[in-house]
């Protein structure tokens, strides 16, 4: 980790980090540190929707997705593992049992005091994923799950022949979902990265489908999706009375390697 005002290295100081200047940064009482620099003003998810995925996920619906990242992490074996918009740390905590050192960047405090409470084997950092607090080639692995994509950082983060994995809806994620809030549904576009040194070595698609069986979990897994935001009033009321709810669930794991 380095210092968001002078970049050197930080070194823990008991409940503190610090840096060779004096720039002190308190380590808050669940364990995440505050690296946002005072004047950054944007803020990541609220507690309302880190509530709702939190309660959504930790009921297993998609452990299926959890349980892939946690054997790929294995496969890779990192010495250092970030997650980059790691929300409550829910896939983070599994993947960092597989990693010498694993930190977790999300702007969200609300998702990071959850995270940090919960695992204590990660270091969780309240920043912007496109500005990492982290020295240039220090990362083995970096995940970035249901989240945008920094290239920028994630270049310049990796180490040499480092690797971004990088998780997004497939095609029919979600799909029958959709249709109880939609008359004409749209299948997702699948995106491949383009950038300089990042080479698609691999890609894996997970599929399933999953029962949700009362009403909160169906209102949770509504308000962790982008068709909260974009849906009418009328959408959201068919949801109100539904009780039981079947759907794909359609993962798209995209995995680079750093060339150069
Ligand atoms: C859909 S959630 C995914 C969270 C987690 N990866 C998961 O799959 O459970 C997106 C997360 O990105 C975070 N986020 C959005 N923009 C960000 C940014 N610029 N820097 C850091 N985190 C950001 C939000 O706070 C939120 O926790
Ligand atoms: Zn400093």
């Amino acid at each position: 980790m380095i210092c968001p005002i002078c970049q050197e290295k930080l070194i823990q100081k008991e409940k503190s980090f610090q840096c060779v200047h004096s720039h002190n940064f308190d380590i808050a009482k669940q364990g995440y540190v505050n690296l946002l620099m005072s004047a950054s003003k944007v803020s990541g998810d609220s507690k309302e929707m880190v509530l709702a995925r939190h309660h959504f996920l930790n009921h297993g619906y998609y452990d299926i997705l959890k349980n892939k990242l946690e054997d790929l992490i294995q496969e890779y074996q990192p010495e250092v593992l970030v997650d980059l918009a790691c929300g409550e740390g829910y896939y983070t905590k599994g993947m960092a049992q597989h990693a010498k050192q694993c930190f977790g960047i999300d702007l969200s405090k609300d998702a990071l005091k959850l995270a940090s409470r919960e695992d204590k084997n990660s270091q969780y950092i309240l920043a912007s994923i496109f500005h990492v607090p982290m020295e240039n080639e220090s990362v083995d692995v970096i995940t970035n799950i249901f989240a945008p994509a920094p290239l920028e950082e994630v270049e310049r983060l990796l180490k040499k022949d480092g690797i971004y994995l990088r998780v997004a809806p497939h095609v029919h994620h979600l799909y029958d979902f959709k249709r109880i809030l939609y008359t004409e549904v749209y299948e997702n576009e699948i995106e491949i990265l383009e950038h300089d040194s990042l080479k698609l070595i691999r890609q894996e698609r997970i599929t399933d489908e999953i029962l949700i069986e009362n009403n909160q979990d169906i209102q949770d897994l509504f308000m962790m999706t982008p068709y909260y935001w974009k849906s009418n009033k009328d959408s959201a009321q068919k949801l109100e009375a539904l009780e039981k709810c079947k759907t794909i669930i359609d993962f798209d794991i995209q995995i680079y390697r750093k060339e150069s």
